[in-house]
């Protein structure tokens, strides 16, 4: 035998005795999901996860995927859920409120919300003022819904802003509409003296 082959010969005996020792490696000893196991007393092999573990991922193809598939769906379905119902307003969600609101809707609403933005002075037309009753009595839905849906030339922002922003918004319209129509008797006692003593300077 000529010394070139039989050196092609032995790689072709290694390379098929490597691809052996890479077969072992796909099929190790380990457990499916939900199969028995004698290691912990509950007869599981797999652990159960920690009380308020939070999936990465879910769907039906996240399981075979290592999680790199389905985060798209937890995503969503934070989403949809926080969509659902206003979280609790806190000076952090008014604070996030007014960073947005400035971002977004500023540039036409105005700080105020008059409708006098900078925008709307050089020709959009103008929006409506947010302080006026059939606005300042409309539910925090339906200024929900407007940001994410738009309303008349108005476009909307459920692209753009997440639920959650979206209700930091209404809160922080809220507050706004608050800002402008809270009763004197209400204001706390050092507000109210100063407008007692002709507003503050
Ligand atoms: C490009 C200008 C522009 C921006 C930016 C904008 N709006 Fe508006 N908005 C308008 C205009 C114009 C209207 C009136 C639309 C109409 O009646 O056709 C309006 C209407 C509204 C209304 C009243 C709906 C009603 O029932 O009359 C609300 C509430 C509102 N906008 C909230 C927002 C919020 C919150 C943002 C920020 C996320 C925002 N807008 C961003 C222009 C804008």
């Amino acid at each position: 035998m000529k010394p070139v082959l039989a050196a092609a010969i032995a790689c072709a005996l290694l390379a098929a005795g490597c691809e052996r020792e890479m077969h072992n490696m796909y099929e190790q000893p380990r457990f499916d999901p939900d199969e028995g196991s004698t290691l912990w007393p509950d007869g599981r092999a797999d652990r159960p996860p920690p009380a308020g573990s939070v999936p990465a991922a879910t769907g039906d193809i996240a399981g075979t995927s290592s999680a790199r598939q389905g985060r798209q769906e937890i995503q969503e379905w934070r989403e949809a859920k926080a969509a659902q119902s206003p979280p609790p307003v806190t000076q952090a969600l008014l604070q996030r409120g007014q960073d947005r609101y400035s971002i977004y809707c500023l540039p036409c609403h105005s700080p105020l919300g008059d409708g006098e933005g900078p925008v709307a002075r050089h020709g959009f037309p103008n929006p409506p003022t947010y302080h006026q009753p059939r606005l300042r009595d409309a539910p925090d839905r339906y200024l929900f819904d407007v940001i994410t849906g738009g309303h008349g030339v108005m476009y909307g922002y459920g692209d753009r802003v997440a639920p959650l922003d979206r209700w930091a918004i209404v809160a922080y319209i809220r507050a706004l509409q608050l800002s402008q129509a809270v009763p004197v008797a209400e204001l706390p006692p050092a507000l109210r003296d100063k407008v007692a003593a002709g507003g503050p300077r």
